[in-house]
């Protein structure tokens, strides 16, 4: 299938690409840079051993994404063009819907004027916000909690519009846990502009020595050591679901389908740390600090939807997204 990766030189986009070219998948990426870098694209083809077309282009360029449709003509889009530090988007809340809500009406609009209306897109857990059962399954809530989370469930809420008005439209909105690792080459992963404020990131940080402590945001959650749960997943893992829904969405789907993906499983801050020393061998120096504001005590996916759905499930757990993630680190440590 000819695909536009929107967003594909970033973190989940570059393993995703990986995934679907691999498959034999025709690609044409679409990212403007604003957090990657283009030596990303080499990396994608050194490991599927094809280089997918590219177009240095902002998603709210309408006139550019056109060209490129009419130069590519794909059939299908994968959405992951977008910004995603959510403390940030409380600070600069205008720059997260310009971006991430302009973004996304610029892309639908060209895609319903060229008639390609099939897309997979990135939305997240935090639609959910501080969800009151768990694990969290698909009819919970929507109820965020950021300008992000908002920006997200707002698009979403076109999808469903659009495809509620044409229903030839084919559409899954994937909500993702929280995906970390890396591909196991090492030779891509995620990009931080600066400080991260995920904590996989951070854990590596610490266990290359590039920074002091972690710092564990709250000891005293509702959780079984007081520190944080969440689901984390294998971005390799985590990139087979976007096949998989392209999959669906070509063989069977015709409407919108809103599909998490995740492990099911949750793990804590400590039991993470714990984890990340066993893989790394370096020890992992950490402080309880105060919450981080908007932190919820746990975040767990139900994964029956994409299972029965999607035929799809997560191989990889907590050690290998640590492995990889170690790996990535150190081969790129300078
Ligand atoms: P990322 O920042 O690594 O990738 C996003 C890519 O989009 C980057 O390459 C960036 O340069 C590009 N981009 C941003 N704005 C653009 C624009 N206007 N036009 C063209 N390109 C643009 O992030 P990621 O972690 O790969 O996340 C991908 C998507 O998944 C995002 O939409 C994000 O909100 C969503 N998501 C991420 C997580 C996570 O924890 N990483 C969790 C849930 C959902
Ligand atoms: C995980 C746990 C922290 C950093 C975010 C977004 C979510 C999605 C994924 C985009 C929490 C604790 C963290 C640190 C810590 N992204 N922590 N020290 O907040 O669950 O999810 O990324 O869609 O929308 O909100 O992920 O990795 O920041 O935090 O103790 O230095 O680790 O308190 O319990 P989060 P996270």
């Amino acid at each position: 299938m000819k695909i536009l990766v929107a967003g594909g030189a970033g973190y989940i986009g570059s393993h995703t690409c990986v995934t679907l070219l691999s498959a034999g998948h025709e690609l044409v990426v679409v990212d403007n840079f604003a957090n990657s870098e283009a030596g990303v694209l080499k990396k994608i083809e050194k490991i599927s051993g094809v280089a997918p077309k590219f177009y240095k282009a902002d998603v709210r360029d309408g006139g550019l994404l056109q060209k490129i449709f009419d130069e590519f003509k794909p059939e299908a889009v994968v959405h992951f063009a977008g910004l995603k530090v959510v403390g940030e988007s409380r600070e600069r809340p205008l720059r997260y819907y310009e971006c991430n809500v302009g973004g996304s009406i610029s892309l639908f609009n060209v895609m319903a004027r060229n008639n390609v209306k099939t897309i997979v897109f990135s939305s997240t857990a935090a639609v959910y916000g501080n969800a009151k059962m768990l694990p969290v399954d698909e009819t919970s809530p929507v109820d965020p909690l950021t300008p992000y989370g908002h920006g997200k469930a707002m698009i979403e809420r076109m999808l469903a519009d659009i495809s509620a008005g044409d229903p030839s439209w084919r559409v899954a909105a994937l909500r993702y846990f929280n995906p970390v690792g890396a591909h196991n080459s090492g030779l891509i992963g995620e990009h931080h502009g600066g400080t991260p404020s995920n904590l996989l990131p951070n854990i590596a940080l610490v266990a290359d020595g590039k920074l002091g402590e972690l710092k564990v945001y709250g000891g005293d959650f509702q959780t079984p050591d007081g520190t944080g749960v969440r689901d984390y997943i294998h971005v390799v893992d985590l990139a087979e679901g976007h096949m998989a829904a392209l999959n669906y969405l070509a063989k069977r789907h015709k409407g919108m389908v809103t599909i998490n993906l995740g492990t099911g499983k949750g793990h804590s801050v400590l039991e993470t740390v714990k984890v990340f020393e066993r893989v790394s061998g370096k020890k992992i120096p950490y402080k309880i600090e105060a919450r981080r504001e908007g932190d919820i005590a746990e975040s767990v996916a139900s994964v029956s939807k994409a299972k029965e759905l999607l035929g799809w499930q997560t191989k990889l757990g907590l050690e290998e997204m640590c492995r990889d993630l170690w790996r990535r680190q150190t081969l790129n440590s300078d």
